[in-house]
């Protein structure tokens, strides 16, 4: 990097500011498309099209691209996939994107499968948090949900990396007739471990084409069922969690265990979103519901872009920014498979 042509981070006016005035600060990199899972609510079904090894990013252009987004006041790092857990080496990877002047955290969001013979690795690389996906607790239903058996490698990936005092959230994706009847023994994990779960509603970024509105189970709904069998649970002040979290965190009244609730579909929360995605084969998205995005590999391998470069096409790609989901819901446009989330990294 050209260290001479160094911006101010925060106050710089080349700051990653869109037209509606939100500022990112949260980069996601989806780290491979591929994934040892076939959850429903993601994977398509029948043939999959990978991408194809060389076309991914390696981790050279994925340093030198968080550096020049940290000079644009990106903070915080998530390391997604498909399941990044697969690309070997990562524990090197978090070790050069820490160094990274102005980066200050880097989470990770997996299934959790290959969680307990990695988690020593990666916490004494840095990684400071985890969110688990977990959608059921029965191993018949892992099975048909998540399309891999057994459900208890992921349940001993979860204990240990609590173990090693790793913060952890838990991510259910709720799609009714499938696995609302287990909401009770989500909020019942989240008691004994005492550690967030967090309901997502489902979108449509399936790949199986299976989403309808039917198949959401609302924020309110699942509130609904679980004041049905618990106190009734409080509204956790946004400064008692991280401002940036997606999610509405709960507390019982007895403070043990939170819930909280990702609810895209029911309440958007696109005015507030601080995020930009990299995905592995080297394209910003500036939105999940963003289809192409903004070739930045292309800028390095073929154009040899400068740092400087690339800074001004960023910026550039940023104002662009679509207004989000609650645009597509405003003109009734939700549809299944509108993206496909193994490919953005959620
Ligand atoms: P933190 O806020 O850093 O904890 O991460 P996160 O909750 O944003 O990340 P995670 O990968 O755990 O995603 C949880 C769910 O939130 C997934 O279903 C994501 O697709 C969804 N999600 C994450 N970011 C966005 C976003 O910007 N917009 C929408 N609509 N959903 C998002
Ligand atoms: N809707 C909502 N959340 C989804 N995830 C994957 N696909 C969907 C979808 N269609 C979630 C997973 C994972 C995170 C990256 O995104 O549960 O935790
Ligand atoms: Fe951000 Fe797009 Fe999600 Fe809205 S839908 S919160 S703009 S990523």
């Amino acid at each position: 990097m050209e260290k001479a042509d160094k911006l101010t981070p925060i106050d710089s006016p080349t700051n990653l500011k869109d037209s509606y005035n939100r500022i990112a600060r949260k980069l996601r990199i989806s780290l491979t498309d591929k994934c040892n899972m076939k959850c429903i609510y993601c994977m398509p079904t029948g043939n999959i099209k990978w991408i194809n090894n060389k076309e991914i990013l390696n981790f050279t252009e994925i340093t030198r691209i968080v550096s020049i987004l940290s000079e644009l006041g990106i903070t915080k790092i998530r390391l997604t996939g498909g399941e990044p857990l697969l690309r070997p080496s990562l524990d090197a990877l978090i070790r050069d994107l820490i160094k990274i002047e102005n980066i200050e955290t880097i989470s990770m969001t997996t299934n959790g499968f290959l969680l307990e013979e990695n988690i020593n690795q990666l916490k004494l690389a840095g990684l400071n948090s985890l969110n688990i996906s977990l959608d059921t607790f029965k191993e018949e239903r892992f099975r048909t949900l998540n399309g891999i058996s057994n459900l208890n490698k992921v349940l001993r990936g979860i204990r240990k990396a609590r173990e090693l005092g790793i913060k952890i959230k838990i991510n259910t994706v709720i799609i009714r007739d499938w696995n609302d009847d287990e909401i009770i023994n989500f909020v019942k994990f989240a008691r004994n471990m005492d550690l967030t779960v967090r309901f997502i509603e489902f979108m449509p970024l399936d790949g199986s084409g299976i989403w309808n509105y039917n198949l959401v189970m609302s924020k309110r709904e699942i509130i609904k069922i679980i004041e049905s069998n618990f106190q009734n649970v409080i509204t956790l002040d946004k400064t008692n969690y991280s401002a940036s979290d997606p999610a509405t965190i709960y507390n019982f009244e007895d403070k043990i265990g939170k819930i909280g609730f990702i609810s895209s579909i029911t309440e958007p929360f696109c005015s507030k979103c601080d995020r930009i995605r990299l995905t592995s084969d080297g394209r910003l998205l500036n939105c999940l519901f963003e289809k192409e995005g903004y070739d930045l590999k292309q800028m390095i391998r073929n154009t040899k872009a400068t740092d400087q470069e690339l800074r001004k096409y960023i910026i550039k790609c940023y104002k662009m920014k679509p207004e989000g989901i609650i645009e597509l819901i405003r003109i009734n446009h939700l549809r299944p498979t509108l993206n496909l989330m193994h490919t953005i990294g959620g």
